[in-house]
């Protein structure tokens, strides 16, 4: 069996390259990413050299370059990680974002139509369903929740999610979706709020809060995803959408708090920042679904996750300095410097 995971390189992908490596001895897993400012083959460094784990630089909106692998490597499921991921980017520049998250999309889509691939698997996110109000707590995304997006990054999740849909209907493609809640752990980029917390309350820096901090989160430990995802590719039922989530809401300000306890840093390094644009309330899944079809169910308690994360920060200080020592620090100043 050969898995062609893209996007690899970055948080999700990579976690999840370790959990198939590790789960199904017996698989080939091929990587391919781009290697944006967001992918970092270092996080691959201890798999490189395993004989079932190849890794090839090409950007998915690269037509000619993709049949070629397709043709080399006739994977039998493609899970596609590959995006632009980060909602404050696609504020300040929307246009990467349709390209890769959803031109990208469509030629996985034909390679895999023409290779006749097994299984195409777009992993999405709870996003495309727009926000929940925190007054109404009775309320969670189903699968059947309208898509209803705020910012570019979402909308062009959606866009995805709906030709990965009609490629479904129109060409008969085998394909499912997983939309997961937040995730958080080990090679978060720390552009994100949990690294970006921990880097900064390391450093004794401010912690930019966007608007009160009252914007709620559904934080999924990142391997319950990945585990969620194998299980989807094996055993979930084709043209379906699994919504991925843990019941484990917290609002930012309080996760805010909680990293500084777990550091023992003053609450007093957190700074009220202006607030993202569009900025999304609440988002809460309902994994019903996903349970009962598949018997998924979360396995890490945010209470241990947190701890488990913030670990592997204290450790693994080289990865996450070697980031924001480079072209980060632009970023940074950007989007901080007159917030
Ligand atoms: P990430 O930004 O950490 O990683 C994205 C990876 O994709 C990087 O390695 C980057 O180099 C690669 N990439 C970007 N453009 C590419 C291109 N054109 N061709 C090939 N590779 C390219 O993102 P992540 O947080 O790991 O998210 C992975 C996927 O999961 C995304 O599709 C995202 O929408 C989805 N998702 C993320 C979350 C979350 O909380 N992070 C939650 C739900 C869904
Ligand atoms: P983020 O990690 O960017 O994920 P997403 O926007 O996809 O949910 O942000 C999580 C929440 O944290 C979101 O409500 C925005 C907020 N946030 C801050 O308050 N300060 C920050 O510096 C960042 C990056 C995010």
């Amino acid at each position: 069996m050969t898995v062609l995971v893209t996007g690899g390189a970055g948080f999700i992908g990579s976690n999840f390259i370790f959990h198939m490596l590790d789960a199904h001895p017996d698989y080939r897993i091929v990587c391919v990413d781009k290697l944006t400012y967001a992918g970092n083959l270092s996080t691959l460094e201890s798999v490189m050299d395993d004989p079932n784990f190849r890794f090839c630089k090409l950007d998915i909106c690269d037509r000619e370059g993709v049949d070629e692998l397709f043709a080399e490597e006739k994977p039998d499921i493609v899970v596609n990680f590959a995006a632009e991921s980060h909602v404050d980017r696609s504020i300040e520049n929307p246009e990467i974002f349709l390209q890769t998250n959803i031109v990208g999309t469509s030629v996985m889509m034909d390679a895999a139509r023409k290779y006749g691939v097994k299984r195409y698997h777009q992993v999405s996110t709870d996003e495309v369903y727009g926000d929940l109000p925190l007054d109404r707590p009775d309320l969670f995304f189903t699968e059947t929740t309208p898509i209803h997006t705020s910012s570019p990054y979402s909308s062009s999740k959606a866009g995805a999610d709906l030709l990965v849909l009609a490629y479904h209907r129109t060409y008969g493609l085998p394909v499912t979706i997983s939309r997961c809640s937040n995730n958080y752990g080990p090679y978060h980029f720390p552009e994100k709020l949990i690294p970006l917390m921990i880097a900064n309350a390391l450093a004794d820096k401010p912690l930019p809060v966007y608007g009160k901090g009252e914007n709620v989160r559904d934080w999924l430990y990142v391997e319950d995803h990945c585990k969620a995802i194998d299980l989807i590719i094996h055993n979930g039922r084709v043209g379906e959408v699994y919504n991925v989530g843990g019941h484990n809401e917290m609002a930012n300000i309080d996760i805010v708090k909680l990293i500084c306890k777990e550091l023992g840093k003053p609450e007093s390094l957190i700074t009220y920042v202006t607030d993202r644009k569009g900025h999304d309330m609440r988002y809460a899944i309902d994994p019903t679904k996903i349970h009962n079809e598949l018997g998924w169910l979360p396995e890490t308690k945010f209470a241990d996750g947190i701890k488990k994360t913030i670990k592997w920060y204290l450790e693994n200080e080289k990865w996450w300095k070697d980031i924001i020592s480079g072209e980060y620090q632009n970023y940074y100043e950007k989007m901080y410097g007159n917030r």
